[in-house]
């Protein structure tokens, strides 16, 4: 069924809400508002007529960093389970990590990766490709024939790019219609510390700079992934107001914890950047607001499910696609610490604009569809995860604001009675 009458719901787009129906004919958008109502009274071929009381209607997410672990790692998470989580979180499109085994670093693993994508995946995904070979830091990817191929960002995330090859990536990357994303990480600051006390802020934000430098000089298009601390924002909007082609992303966990929140299991807190201070948060926070940083990603790091009472062994990274809107409504909108455009905003119009995806709801466009239910609550816990990653911050949570329906090109990729 690829035709769709969403009534009595509040539609999102370019940039704001409005109290409107909206009718999807062939899997596009065909109308809006009394429109909308009156073609669907005359129509006479089968729509599906869905109430959407109390929901809001946005186009659907868009992540610009998600790690699906196919090929290599397939017992903490699979294309088609990590892509269920994507759609239960109502994420439409998903930019995968290339930290697989074998990594994404040539037109041959994007080949295999996206036949696995057309076998198994329920929502749009696209690759990240590695910056260097095998991720090992040693030997530069074929950038010109993978953006032949159709990849628009490069990143060794997990991994840190070394300071010898930053000016020789940043140069071949900069005449090409790419995108350099760096995991800020200073191996030797970070040493091998668990949480905020032993991974200091400097291990992100001096790398940081010295990416911007080099930015600087070689005008390449640079994404900052997961900044979590308030010198790291400072550096980007500086960045911004000299005109650099800069954007940056925040997790949901960085924006709706600090340290203070951290509980047994430890493990369900441990990630890379690790959680940090009150203060750190409310740079984060002040980001979006601003729009200095651009997108909230989830960075969803499943690492399936054994090893979550073990704090000392735990890997590092959560799981992030299914309870990212659900936590940033609960604890940032209904605190009135954010609007809930500026969290739409986030998850639409600015990873869309980076990505090169069509930004917003508008008749013709596809219809890549969340409808989420704001009024409704939900215990988070293990049992309830379509992701194999069960390390979550926020079990036995009760979080408001669930997914009920995820539609790709107009059909059901999810939907759910709540
Ligand atoms: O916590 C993290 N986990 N941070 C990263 O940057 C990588 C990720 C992973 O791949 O597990
Ligand atoms: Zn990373």
């Amino acid at each position: 069924m690829k035709n769709w009458f969403l009534h009595d719901g509040q539609v999102y787009r370019e940039n704001q809400l409005f109290n409107e129906d909206l009718l999807i004919i062939e899997g596009k958008v065909a109308a809006f508002g009394t429109q909308a109502r009156s073609i669907r009274a005359n129509t006479n071929y089968p729509v599906r007529d869905f109430s959407a009381e109390g929901c809001i209607i946005s186009r659907g997410f868009i992540d610009l960093h998600v790690h699906l672990r196919e090929p290599g790692y397939e017992t903490k998470e699979t294309i088609k389970t990590g892509t269920k989580a994507a759609a239960a979180g109502g994420f439409t499109s998903v930019f995968v990590m290339p930290n697989t085994l074998p990594p994404l670093d040539s037109v041959e693993a994007l080949a295999d990766l996206q036949k696995r994508v057309q076998q198994s995946a329920v929502v749009k995904v696209f690759p990240i490709a590695a910056l260097t070979m095998k991720r090992r830091g040693t030997h530069l990817v074929d950038y010109s024939a993978l953006t032949k191929a159709g990849v628009k960002f490069f990143s060794d995330d997990g991994e840190p790019l070394n300071s010898d090859l930053l000016y020789d990536v940043m140069e071949e990357i900069s005449a090409l219609d790419a995108i350099v994303i760096n995991h800020l990480e200073d191996k030797d600051l970070a040493g091998t510390g668990r949480f905020h006390q032993d991974i200091p802020a400097e291990s992100e934000y001096l790398m940081l700079a010295r990416d911007l430098k080099a930015v600087s000089r070689t005008n390449c298009s640079y994404h900052a992934a997961h900044l979590s601390c308030e010198q790291s924002v400072a550096l980007i909007a500086e960045a911004k107001a000299k005109g650099l082609p800069v954007t940056a992303e925040v997790t949901p966990h960085h924006l709706t914890l600090t340290y203070d929140n951290i509980k047994e299991p430890k493990g369900h807190f441990q990630m890379k950047p690790p959680l940090r201070s009150t203060s750190d948060q409310a740079a984060c926070i002040e980001g979006i607001k601003s729009g200095i940083i651009d997108i909230i990603a989830t960075d969803h790091a499943p690492h399936g499910d054994e090893k979550r009472h073990n704090d000392l062994s735990a890997p590092f990274g959560v799981t992030g696609l299914e309870t990212a809107f659900p936590a940033l409504y609960t604890k940032l909108v209904l605190t009135e610490r954010l609007s809930i455009k500026d969290i739409l905003r986030s998850f639409t119009v600015n990873p869309a604009k980076i990505a090169g995806e069509h930004p917003s709801l508008a008749v013709g466009v596809t219809a890549d569809i969340t409808v989420i239910k704001l009024d409704c609550n939900r215990l988070v816990n293990y049992e309830m995860f379509y992701s194999k990653g069960t390390n979550s911050p926020y079990i036995g949570e009760t979080l408001s604001g669930w997914p009920i329906l995820t539609l790709v090109d107009g059909e059901e990729r999810y939907g759910c009675q709540l």
